[in-house]
């Protein structure tokens, strides 16, 4: 059984018990995020932006807390993409920094509480100080059984594909695949998240009613809930509603409800 979050910073006032208003056999189990709306947080403020960034990790911190609480398996979210480099270069280096700092902080609580983290990404592209962070993390987590906690960082799903791409054109060339058997399954072995069960549930926060590159691939069937909330402001209500509104689908992946079929 998952250890709930007690140890952790800034979860006094978080309850760790799942609202009766959900259905506990019908969570998603594999949540991903699209954090947006930090800048955006900050502006109406009159805060500057990197005030939005710092206020989001607290967001971030609470949400992978209720997530674990709530026995949740997998949450992925997306941290900086292949695009986010185009920003000014202070808001990149604020970001990277934060990035290192709350690695550097929070890497201890979230071994304590048993969560596993990884990495999603060209990583080899971030600064060498957050690279070496990044492999200390993995490793000192990667035997922990609770929640998988996937940080997606210089990611970019086009990325993502066209390196899978160059992975399977280089073992036909080596004559280790022929190029008539690469399916969906063996294409799927080369993303990164190769381990994990496509998301169920995809939340982008600000409205915003865009993918912008994230998991191309693992968002096929995933049901997605938007929402206006500005990411540092989403909460154990925000996420509440983002799982009843999850629970209120039907999930048909192309075929017909039970009901629809009945009838016809
Ligand atoms: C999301 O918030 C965080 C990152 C992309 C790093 P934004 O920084 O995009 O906030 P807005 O969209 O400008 O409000
Ligand atoms: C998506 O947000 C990337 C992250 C949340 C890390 P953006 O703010 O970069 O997306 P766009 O530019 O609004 O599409
Ligand atoms: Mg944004």
């Amino acid at each position: 059984m998952t250890v709930p979050f007690i140890v952790g910073t800034d979860n006094k006032s978080l309850n760790t018990a799942m609202p009766t208003s959900l259905d506990q056999d019908r969570l998603p189990n594999h949540i991903a995020i699209i954090m947006d709306g930090n800048g955006r947080w900050a502006k109406q403020k009159k805060l500057p932006r990197t005030i939005g960034h710092t206020a989001g990790v607290e967001a971030l911190k609470k949400t992978l807390r209720l997530c674990s609480n709530w026995g949740i398996k997998v949450l992925t979210v997306y941290a900086f993409s292949t695009e986010n480099w185009s920003r000014p270069k202070e808001e990149v280096n604020f970001l990277m920094k934060l990035f290192e700092s709350v690695l550097q902080k929070e890497i201890e609580f979230l071994n304590l509480e048993d969560v596993r983290v990884d990495f999603i990404g060209e990583l080899k592209e971030l600064p060498v100080k957050l690279q070496d962070l990044i492999k200390e993390a993995i490793k000192l987590t990667k035997n922990n059984t609770g929640i998988c906690f996937n940080v997606c960082a210089n990611y970019g799903g086009r990325r993502e594909l066209v390196r899978a791409a160059q992975k399977l054109a280089n073992r036909a060339m080596i004559g280790e695949l022929h190029p008539a058997l690469i399916d969906e399954n063996i294409f799927k072995e080369e993303l990164f998240t190769s381990k994990f069960a496509d998301p169920d549930l995809l939340i982008r926060t600000s409205g915003e009613k865009r993918i912008s590159n994230f998991l191309l691939w693992q968002l096929a069937y995933a049901e997605i809930h938007i929402t206006d909330v500005y990411w540092p402001d989403f909460n154990e209500v925000s996420l509440t509603n983002a799982l009843l509104d999850f629970q209120s689908r039907r999930r048909r992946f192309g075929g017909v409800d039970q009901i629809s079929s009945d009838q016809s």
